[in-house]
């Protein structure tokens, strides 16, 4: 992997230990998650315990350790959205996407996730596409989405 982009970040941090979360918020914002090579190279520059960085990426859970899709597709799960039929959008994106929840597709383009209530329970159930929210979704119009998402981008 070229780390080009991680001495970037780093020098606009100027290299300073306290710096480290922004520092990992911004790897994570450039390819969406915090690359092994990546952490493992912020540890080497900046004489930082591996460990230390893996517990900071672990207790702020909105770091991804794993690559994710271009697409991130996030299912609320709270009590409101699950009583309107959330699990069923989960069933329909794996069906569609043909991975399980949690995961990414090979291709890199679709990631699902579930998340706890929101705080938007009048749009239940809420299917949330890289920040969009789309409300009171059925599994129709889930799949009708990925449908488009895939064929603006090229897909099928
Ligand atoms: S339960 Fe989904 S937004 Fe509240």
């Amino acid at each position: 992997m070229d780390l080009t982009f991680v001495d970037a970040i780093l020098t606009k941090h100027n290299r300073d230990t306290r710096s480290l979360l922004a520092i990992m918020q911004d790897i994570q914002e450039e390819v969406r998650y915090l690359p092994k090579e990546a952490v493992q190279h912020l540890s080497k520059e900046l004489s930082i315990p591996l460990s230390r960085i893996y517990a900071m990426a672990t207790f702020y859970n909105s770091f991804h350790l794993e690559p994710r899709g271009k697409y991130t597709c996030t299912v609320c799960m709270g009590t409101a959205c699950h009583v309107a039929g959330a699990p069923r959008l989960v069933e329909q994106l794996e069906r569609d996407l043909k991975i399980d929840s949690g995961k990414t597709t090979p291709d890199l383009m679709f990631s699902i996730e579930e998340v706890n209530c929101v705080g938007a329970c009048a749009l239940a159930p809420l299917l949330i596409v890289n920040g969009e929210y789309n409300s009171n979704m059925t599994s129709d119009a889930v799949s009708r989405k990925i449908k488009k998402l895939k064929k603006e981008e090229g897909g099928a």
